[in-house]
């Protein structure tokens, strides 16, 4: 599909409109990052406020978050592959991942940050390992191709690694583990992100919330373990909803304008300078900052893509310049190594299960929350998805020129 320039820049007044109403839509909107910039984010969820009976099926969301992705210059496959993964971060539960993200990528098409029409090249390939050129492509497209490559050669060799530069915002880092335990290979999955979380000692954000992600195959699928987690205490969102709520954050999840954690929640906002994974350096914090080094290393340190504070930053002040994001994605075989993993991995769970608690609450395995969400969207026949991201959808339908997300009553 050829984009005019017309039709570009009636998108990029339109989508900026669309910014425009939401921050009016989203009550006391804070500063337009790109985490709460696109629609009605995890930030503004009150789920308990009102009753919601209207689902969105999956069906509707990959067709919309698709259509939405082709009119700016998609292939019909490549929208696909990120409309399938929007979708499961929405379905696992992780919305700040899923279709909300969906009109942040559409702008950066617009403002010509991201190639819609890239394909992922190989740069190098020795047996086991290679490294992929995302050629500024969406990340999930990226993400997607380097997985299968890591899986082939999982396949080939016992153990597969893939690393790519170039590349945008991937999503869910689950979402490649997935991949890899569907047929029933482990899966490793990291990602630089853009700088948010100030390293231990440091008063300045310069690496990002660098997700990682694990999962391997129990027996049956209620025993995998699916761990996918940011390096960072928590996502700015959840401080930009205690800011909302005029509620306190605990100590340990930022840093205020003076350097030292803070608690309160509107500060925490405005110097979005995250904590890392463990809070400060006396809860060893320093850990999480270390993790989070190790996702650079595999990242952008392997591959030559940006990495830490020279990644662009994450709000709009980043202007025009491209993400060049590195991954890192692996794939192993455990039948080559001792075979039997399932079976062993599914008594571990047993046994983790089994152990007392400590109060009312079951112990989990990484996977289960997802696992619980999952269940309750497939009972209730779709995703039931925020008002305010419900309203953002429809604008932003009626300015791309596409037909809104049909939403469908409750199963139950
Ligand atoms: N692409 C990016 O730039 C980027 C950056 C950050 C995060 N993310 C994604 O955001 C999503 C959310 O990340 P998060 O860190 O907020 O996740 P989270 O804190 O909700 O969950 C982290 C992990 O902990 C597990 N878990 C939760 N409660 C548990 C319990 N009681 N016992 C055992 N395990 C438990 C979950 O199953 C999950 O594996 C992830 O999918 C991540 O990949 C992406």
């Amino acid at each position: 599909m050829k984009i005019g320039r017309t039709l570009l820049s009636k998108l990029s007044r339109g989508i900026d409109q669309v910014m425009d109403n939401l921050g009016r839509t989203v009550a006391s909107q804070t500063s337009p990052t790109r985490e709460n910039s696109s629609s009605a984010t995890s930030s503004v969820l009150k789920e308990d406020e009102k009753p919601r009976t209207m689902v969105a099926p999956k069906e509707e969301v990959i067709r919309y978050i698709a259509d939405s992705l082709m009119k700016v210059g998609a292939s019909k496959e490549d929208a696909v592959t990120v409309g399938e993964h929007l979708f499961t971060a929405d379905y696992r539960g992780h919305f700040s991942h899923g279709m909300n993200r969906m009109e942040m990528y559409v702008q950066d098409v617009v403002k010509k940050l991201t190639d819609p029409k890239a394909k992922p090249r190989i740069i190098t390939d020795f047996k086991a390992v290679a490294t992929v050129d995302g050629m500024n492509g969406f990340g999930q497209v990226t993400g997607k191709y380097c997985m299968e490559l890591a899986m082939k050669k999982a396949k080939e060799y016992g153990i597969g690694m893939v690393a790519c530069r170039g590349s945008n915002h991937y999503g869910i880092a689950g979402y490649y583990s997935l991949m890899a335990m569907s047929e029933n290979l482990f899966g490793f999955s990291c990602t630089n992100t853009s700088p948010l979380m100030a390293p231990t000692r440091s008063r300045a954000a310069a690496l990002g919330t660098n997700p990682i992600s694990l999962g391997a195959r129990g027996s049956t699928s209620n025993d995998d373990f699916v761990l996918d987690m940011a390096t960072t205490c928590v996502a700015l969102g959840k401080m930009e909803l205690a800011s909302r709520k005029g509620e306190p954050i605990p100590e340990g999840w930022a840093l205020g304008a003076d350097g030292k954690p803070t608690v309160d929640a509107a500060e925490a906002v405005r110097t979005a300078c995250l904590m890392p994974l463990g809070g400060e350096e006396r809860n060893s914090g320093y850990k999480g900052y270390g993790m989070a080094l190790m996702v650079e290393v595999l990242c952008g340190i392997l591959t030559g893509s940006k990495f830490g504070p020279n990644i662009r930053k994450w709000d709009s002040s980043s202007g025009d310049v491209v993400a060049d994001l590195g991954h890192c994605f692996l794939a192993i075989d455990p039948d080559a190594f001792v075979p039997g993993s399932r079976d062993r991995l599914t008594d571990l769970v047993g046994l983790l299960r089994g152990l007392p608690t400590a109060g009312d609450m079951p112990v989990l395995i990484p996977g289960d929350p997802e696992r619980g969400h999952m269940r309750k969207v497939d009972r209730e026949g779709g995703i039931t998805y925020h008002d305010n991201q419900i309203k953002a959808s429809k604008l932003f339908a009626e300015k791309l020129g596409v037909q809104p997300m049909r939403l469908v009553e409750k199963t139950i």
